[in-house]
């Protein structure tokens, strides 16, 4: 008997809360990354005679009314929400609010109360969950040995992020991964992953970061490693310079010996009309004579 009656009760215990969710269908848990607007909405799911439909906050303190809406005074929002919130869609049976830039303050449970008669009022409830997630800083340093080169990224948020660095290529891995995790003053957590990439020979490589929060969309990042195959760009570079060294020699050393022919024919023929011009001198002056006489 008494087994039966602590079945009885977890019978009820379950079954409670379902049939009162199943009353007002709304989101249990919202992600909202700080700075964006956020949509609550609830739907009285069974014909009722709703007189008003009532936003509030649930706080520490107490619940805070935030907004009214019903068919005789319209909608209603309170001042100290007067900035923040605003009716989308009004109505005592589908009633929804938008919370504009939400920021930490706004994290929190709302609660949205059909008042019917005469069953009193039916209370639904989604509780606000604030995330912030920046894009992860990928950065690539090269370590003394040309095989391996160190890889380090780092994202913010919050909570604190998971930051995965991956590489596509089947050839290349990461080694002596870790992580460092600083808690910035605005609550935010810049977690740093830094792994050592082995088996990079230099040619292009892409490298990845991913950062995930939660059940919030990941962040993805990607940066090549470009081709460093210094010592191979330096050897083409002083072959280049080695060619082009050569070829002016020869260059130099093909006309020095073309000058130096020349000149050398260009002696012997000077030498041989001055011989020529000597011998014929005479003649000359003899014929001159003969030409004036
Ligand atoms: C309430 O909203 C739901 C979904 O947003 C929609 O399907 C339904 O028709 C709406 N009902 C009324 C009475 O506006
Ligand atoms: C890299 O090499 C330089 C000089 O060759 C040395 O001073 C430095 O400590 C080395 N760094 C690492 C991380 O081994
Ligand atoms: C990884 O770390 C160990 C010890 O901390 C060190 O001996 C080893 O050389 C490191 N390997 C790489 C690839 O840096
Ligand atoms: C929180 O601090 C981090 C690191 O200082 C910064 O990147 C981030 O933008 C800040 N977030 C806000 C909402 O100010
Ligand atoms: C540079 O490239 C050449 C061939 O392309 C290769 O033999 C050499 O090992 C490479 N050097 C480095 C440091 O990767």
């Amino acid at each position: 008997m008494a087994n039966h009656a602590v079945l009885y009760l977890l019978f009820v215990v379950e079954i409670f809360p379902k049939g009162l969710t199943d009353v007002i269908q709304t989101q249990q848990t919202v992600m909202v990354k700080v700075g964006e607007d956020v949509h609550l909405s609830c739907q009285l799911m069974q014909t009722k005679d709703v007189l008003q439909v009532t936003w509030q906050k649930d706080l520490p303190e107490g619940k805070k009314n935030i907004a009214t809406y019903s068919e005789h005074y319209g909608q209603t929002v309170n001042p100290g929400f007067q900035d923040k919130v605003e009716f989308k869609d009004a109505g005592l049976k589908n009633c929804s609010i938008v919370i504009r830039k939400v920021m930490e303050q706004d994290e929190g449970c709302y609660l949205c109360l059909f008042n019917t008669f005469p069953d009193g009022s039916l209370t639904g409830r989604t509780c606000l969950h604030l995330y912030e997630l920046h894009e992860p800083i990928l950065q690539i340093r090269e370590s003394n040995s040309t095989e391996e080169t160190v890889v380090s990224c780092s994202a913010t948020g919050r909570p604190a992020p998971t930051v995965t660095l991956n590489v596509p290529q089947q050839d290349l891995y990461f080694s002596n991964s870790s992580t460092v995790s600083v808690t910035n003053t605005n609550a935010t957590v810049t977690v740093t992953t830094t792994a050592v990439l082995s088996g990079f020979r230099g040619n292009d490589a892409q490298v990845g970061c991913a950062a995930r929060l939660l059940s919030v969309p990941e962040i993805q990042v990607f940066k090549t490693i470009p081709a460093v195959n210094q010592s191979s760009d330096d050897e083409t570079g002083s072959d280049k310079n080695f060619i082009s060294i050569v070829a002016s020699f020869t260059a130099v050393v093909v006309s020095v010996f073309v000058f130096t022919v020349l000149l050398h024919k260009h002696k012997n023929r000077s030498f041989q009309l001055s011989t020529q011009m000597r011998l014929q001198t005479p003649q000359d002056e003899n014929q001159k004579e003969e030409k004036t006489e």
